[in-house]
C-alpha cells in the first residue's frame, strides 16, 4: 500500500515540508505522498486519532503542538523527552506512536555541513525558547563542551544551563560585552519571526572576525543578523539548513535512508530568493 506523511500545525500553509518530502520521494522512487494538514490547538486530539484511523506512517508536529503531541503518544526518543518537545512522528510496526525530535540535530547537521566541526569553539546561543533549547542539548551530545546561553529572560536561560550541567547564562547585555570569547554565535530568538521586527538581539560590534555566525530563521534566507555578521568577515550559516536536515533526519526514521540535503538547499534557496 501507497505510504503517507503528513505536516499538522495552525498556521500551515506556507510550510516548505511538502514540496521537500515529496521532491525527495519522487527522486528515490518511493512510493509515498506528504501532506500539510490545519489543525487547531483545539482539534489535536481527533487530528490524531484521524492520522492513526487514516494509516499514516508518520507526520511532521508544528507550532502550536510541538509540546501538546506528547501526551498522544505511546513512546519518546530520549532527546524528545528531555527537550518535552516533538516535532517527528514515527507508527511503529505494532502500530504504536513514537516521539522524536530532529530540530536540534538538524541544527548541527547543517552547521557542520557548512563549515565543518569545530568542537572545541566557544559556543554562544542567543535564545531560550524552544528553539535555543533544542539547539542546547544537540550541541552538547555531538560533542560541543563549552555552550553559554543568553536571554532577554535570563532565568530561562538559567534553567536550560542548569539541566545541561555546565556553561554560563547570560543576559543580552553580558552577551554583547563578552562576544568576542565566541568562535560560534547562533541566533535562536523569534526576533522578525512573527513580530515584524527587524532588529537585532545584541550589537555585534564584539564578533571575532573569524567566527561562524548561524541564524535559525530561513526567511528571509539573509536576516539583519546574518548581514551584520557578514560585513564584519564571520562564516555565515543560514536556517536553510537546520530546516532540511530536520526533514532529512524525519525522513530517516520514517524510511531509513537519508535523502540529498545538498540538491535540496539549492532548490529551496531558489524559491526563496
Ligand atoms: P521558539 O520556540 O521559536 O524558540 P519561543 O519559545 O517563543 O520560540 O522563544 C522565543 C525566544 O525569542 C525567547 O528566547 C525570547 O526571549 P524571552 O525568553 O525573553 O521572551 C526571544 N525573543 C523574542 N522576542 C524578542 C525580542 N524582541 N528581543 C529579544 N529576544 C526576543
Amino acid at each position: 500500500m501507497k505510504k503517507w506523511f503528513a505536516v499538522i500545525g495552525d498556521p500551515i500553509e506556507h510550510s516548505k515540508s511538502p514540496f521537500m518530502h515529496n521532491t525527495w520521494f519522487q527522486e528515490m522512487g518511493i512510493d509515498a505522498a506528504y501532506i500539510p494538514i490545519h489543525v487547531k490547538r483545539e482539534n489535536l486530539r481527533e487530528a490524531v486519532a484521524a492520522l492513526k484511523l487514516l494509516g499514516a506512517s508518520g507526520w511532521n508536529v508544528t507550532i502550536p503542538h510541538k509540546e501538546e503531541i506528547i501526551q498522544y503518544l505511546d513512546e519518546l526518543d530520549p532527546m524528545a523527552e528531555k527537550m518535552g518537545a516533538v516535532n517527528t512522528v514515527v507508527r511503529q510496526e505494532d502500530g504504536t506512536l513514537k516521539g522524536y525530535n530532529t530540530d536540534g540535530a538538524g541544527f548541527v547537521h547543517a552547521l557542520e555541513e557548512a563549515v565543518g566541526k569545530h568542537k572545541e569553539n566557544k559556543v554562544l546561543i542567543i535564545g531560550a525558547g524552544g528553539a535555543g533549547r533544542g539547539i542546547a542539548f544537540a550541541l552538547k551530545e555531538y560533542g560541543y563542551k563549552q555552550v553559554d546561553i543568553a536571554n532577554r529572560t535570563v532565568s530561562k536561560a538559567e534553567s536550560i544551563i542548569q539541566e545541561l550541567g555546565s556553561g554560563t547564562a547570560l543576559s543580552l547585555e553580558e552577551a554583547e560585552k563578552q562576544l568576542s570569547q565566541y568562535g560560534i554565535v547562533i541566533q535562536a530568538t523569534s526576533l522578525g519571526l512573527s513580530t515584524g521586527e527587524s532588529g537585532l538581539p545584541i550589537s555585534l560590534d564584539g564578533l571575532q572576525k573569524e567566527a561562524i555566525a548561524a541564524d535559525i530563521v530561513y526567511n528571509p534566507l539573509m536576516t539583519p543578523f546574518l548581514l551584520e555578521a557578514e560585513k564584519r568577515g564571520a562564516k555565515i550559516v543560514t536556517g536553510l539548513g537546520m530546516f532540511v536536515h530536520q526533514g532529512a533526519i524525519a525522513f530517516k526514521h520514517w524510511l531509513g535512508q537519508y535523502p540529498d540535503t545538498e540538491e535540496m538547499m539549492k532548490r529551496l534557496m531558489e524559491q526563496l530568493k
